[in-house]
């Protein structure tokens, strides 16, 4: 069983792209790429993922900027932030951590987004150019689960893939992905959703299962066929009285069992999160780059 590990592969990206913001912009004395989040409120998962994209920029070089607000911004004010961002030619490209609370519209928020800066791939511009193979931004957790198939060497070409979970930032965009006719998808996909019946009759023919339901552990060995690559993109934290942090993060799958029984399996933690972020990273070096027109 060989793991997918998110860990050396996004240090070992990280440091190609170190490499690249120190030959192409640092040594010919251009402005480095400048990544900025917005957060709004107290949400304690938001709050670590928007550190350690901090703590990434970092380590890569590139300049990183947060705009915190209380929980109770109002979606006009946000709306305001969003075109100081578009409109700030220092920053090549900016996110806003999601959830949202409540009271603000996400879908307004988002398409106020100039598509060129939008380095989560969340605009409608982008979606629909994914959509049709054009340039654009990936969303970063589906981008990031595609780079770790290609560095591991995963064919998907005629493979079976099959997706649990349809959520606008991971299931949908990559059962997307995977099924275009690209140089490295090419991929047989099917999608199964809340309202799937019996998904394990799906599950247990899958070459590559992809598993992003928010369910933890709900993938048991019996759904798993024998030699399976698994991708698990749940993220739950549980409680935990022996780490610094006070809990642990877990999958949507049941790691222990099902590691038994495939080929691959990516872990959580260290495995698709932290993909998530060099992706990010990524969209900003191709932002700052300006290389969609
Ligand atoms: N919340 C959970 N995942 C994401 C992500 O990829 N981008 C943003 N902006 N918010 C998130």
């Amino acid at each position: 069983m060989i793991l997918l590990d998110g860990k050396s592969l996004s240090e070992k990206i990280k440091s190609e792209i170190a490499s690249e913001v120190k030959k192409d912009f640092i040594d010919k004395g251009r402005k480095v790429p400048h990544l900025a989040a917005v957060l709004v409120g107290e949400d304690p998962a938001s709050q670590t993922y928007v550190a350690n994209k901090e703590k990434s920029c970092k380590e890569v070089g590139f300049i990183s900027s947060v705009y915190r607000y209380p929980a109770n911004l109002s979606e006009y004010k946000l709306l305001e932030v969003v075109d100081f961002l578009n409109n700030d030619d220092d920053i090549d490209g900016f996110i806003i951590q999601l959830p949202l609370p409540k009271h603000i519209n996400e879908h307004k928020v988002i398409e106020r987004i100039n598509p060129l800066k939008d380095v989560d791939g969340f605009h409608p511009v982008n979606v629909g150019r994914m959509m049709l193979n054009l340039p654009c931004f990936l969303p970063a957790t589906p981008f990031g689960i595609m780079t770790m198939l290609d560095r591991y060497k995963i064919e998907t070409a005629g493979k079976h893939v099959v997706v649990l979970g349809r959520s606008n930032i991971v299931g949908t965009p990559i059962s997307l992905m995977l099924s275009r006719k690209t140089d490295k998808a090419n991929a047989t996909v099917t999608l199964c959703h809340s309202y799937t019946q019996d998904i394990k009759k799906y599950s247990v023919d899958a070459d590559i299962l992809i598993v992003a339901m928010g369910k933890m552990g709900f993938v048991t060995a019996d759904m798993v066929k024998p030699g399976a690559v698994v991708i698990d993109v749940g993220m739950h934290r549980v409680p935990a009285s022996d780490t610094k942090s006070g809990f642990r993060l877990k999958g949507d799958v049941s790691f222990d069992e099902v590691s038994e029984k495939c080929s691959a399996i990516t872990p959580v933690p260290g495995g698709v999160g932290l993909m998530t972020i060099v992706s990010l990273l990524l969209n900003t070096l191709k932002a700052s780059k300006k290389e969609i027109k």
